[in-house]
């Protein structure tokens, strides 16, 4: 078998047989493939696909890649949930602790900023001390203590997908059904949760641009989880808005902390809510009520000792950009656009995303949004404040921030997309 076979068969439309599968990522795993051809057979999967048997073997031959975790001797019943990225997503910061407050343990593994989607450890790691990389020891210690954990997939669990996610994330082939699909499932399955809520992204924020692209990748994944034993289920929710009123790693771990005080935006706190209540039916958690410990507090005091656990202080300042900018609204009226795909775009060229896979990214860099679609702005006011360390960054971002928002005449009128679609 060889590297160069395998991509043609792609290239030239065909079908993958499993020993060319379950070869490629064994051999990509072990370097013998390069990440020049793997990102050319990403490319022809991006381009032509892969069918439900090519993708079942993918998934498969990417968990074999590495080892599988298992959380039995844990009292409580595991729920993870993973959303295939956003613009501004920081729901699993306040929902890992949310959801072990309500009596669920939740091994969170989370991934990097991928394309212009933000990465729930990068996040993470603007908080002083805070560390991402556990030992599988570690990482069930912090479970049984805390009853949440959000960390790096270690190396050993699907190696395959580690090496492949961060290739993806600098070779334009990230939006692809089969590929997400194999890569979130992949890392799911081997994780060992006994349930999966999926929180499938739509819009132009999302990888997944239309409703129909979006029902395919959660069948796609639901129909994995379920035939490995998981119980899976998916949630479709809008992304063609940023969720929140920020984007960028501080500055998302900020608004997380207000909606584990009771507040935050009410977008970020409805799809906290709601997946929170879809993984504890998931888990089988009975009569808990999510809304009630956000605002009782217990949800904050899991948060503090999740953060403590992993090194990191609740308490320290979060770092803050040198730099900011602030873009003013040109006229007075109704906001009725602002493009999640915009932002994301501005907010990793600010430096909260990474250019090259081994850049590093800006802790307090972002964007943060003074106005939601449905709200009145008027002329001169602050429309977004960018945030960086290097303000010859500016200008890019500029530029793609630029025709992302539309503001309609006064008193137009004007209802905004509800958060969960499906
Ligand atoms: N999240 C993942 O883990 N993988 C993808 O490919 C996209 C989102």
């Amino acid at each position: 078998m060889d590297a160069i076979s395998v991509i043609r068969t792609k290239r030239d439309r065909g079908e993958l047989t499993d020993e060319q599968i379950d070869w490629v990522i064994d051999a990509y795993t072990r370097g013998e493939v390069a990440d020049e051809q793997m990102s050319a057979l990403a490319m022809a999967i991006l381009l032509n696909g892969m069918n439900r048997r090519e993708i079942a073997r993918w998934t498969a031959a990417m968990i074999a890649s590495g080892e599988r975790m298992d959380f039995s001797s844990l009292s409580r019943p595991t729920a993870d949930k993973h959303s295939t990225g956003g613009v501004g997503d920081k729901i699993t910061l306040p929902l890992a602790p949310l959801v072990a407050a309500c009596g669920a343990a939740v091994p969170q593994l989370s991934g990097r900023g991928l394309g212009h989607t933000g990465g729930t450890l990068d996040k993470l790691e603007s908080i002083p001390g805070w560390r991402a990389l556990l030992s599988n020891e570690e990482m069930l210690h912090v479970l049984d203590t805390t009853g949440a954990v959000i960390c790096a997939a270690g190396d050993g669990l699907a190696p395959a997908d580690k090496k492949l996610y961060a290739l993806r994330d600098v070779t334009g082939t990230v939006e692809a059904i089969p590929l997400i699909a194999s890569s979130i499932m992949s890392k799911k399955i081997a994780e060992g949760t006994g349930s999966l809520v999926l929180d499938v992204k739509v819009g132009t924020g999302a990888f997944m641009k239309t409703i129909e692209d979006a029902r395919e990748l959660a069948s796609t994944m639901v129909g994995l989880g379920t035939d490995h034993g998981v119980r899976t289920v998916a949630l479709l929710t809008d992304m063609s808005t940023p969720l929140g009123l920020t984007a960028g790693n501080a500055l998302e771990v900020r608004e997380s902390v207000e909606v584990l005080a009771g507040g935050g935006p009410s977008d970020v706190v409805e799809l906290t809510i709601a997946l929170a209540r879809e993984m504890l039916d998931a888990a089988g958690v009975k009569d808990a009520d999510p809304a009630k410990a956000l605002a009782d507090g217990s949800a904050m005091d899991v948060w503090r000792r999740m953060i403590a656990a992993q090194g990191g202080d609740p308490d320290a300042p979060l770092p803050t950009a040198k730099e900011q900018h602030v873009v003013k609204a040109p006229s007075s009226g109704v906001l009725t656009r602002l493009d999640a795909y915009g932002i994301g775009v501005g907010a990793w060229r600010l430096g909260a995303g990474r250019a090259r896979k081994e850049d590093p990214v800006q802790a307090g860099a972002g964007i943060e949004l003074h106005a939601k679609p449905g709200d009145t702005v008027t002329e001169g006011q602050p429309l977004l404040t960018l945030h960086t360390d290097t303000p010859e960054r500016f200008d890019y971002a500029l530029q793609a921030v630029a025709g992302s928002y539309d503001i309609a005449a006064p008193g137009t009128d004007f209802t905004a997309s509800p958060v969960v679609l499906e």
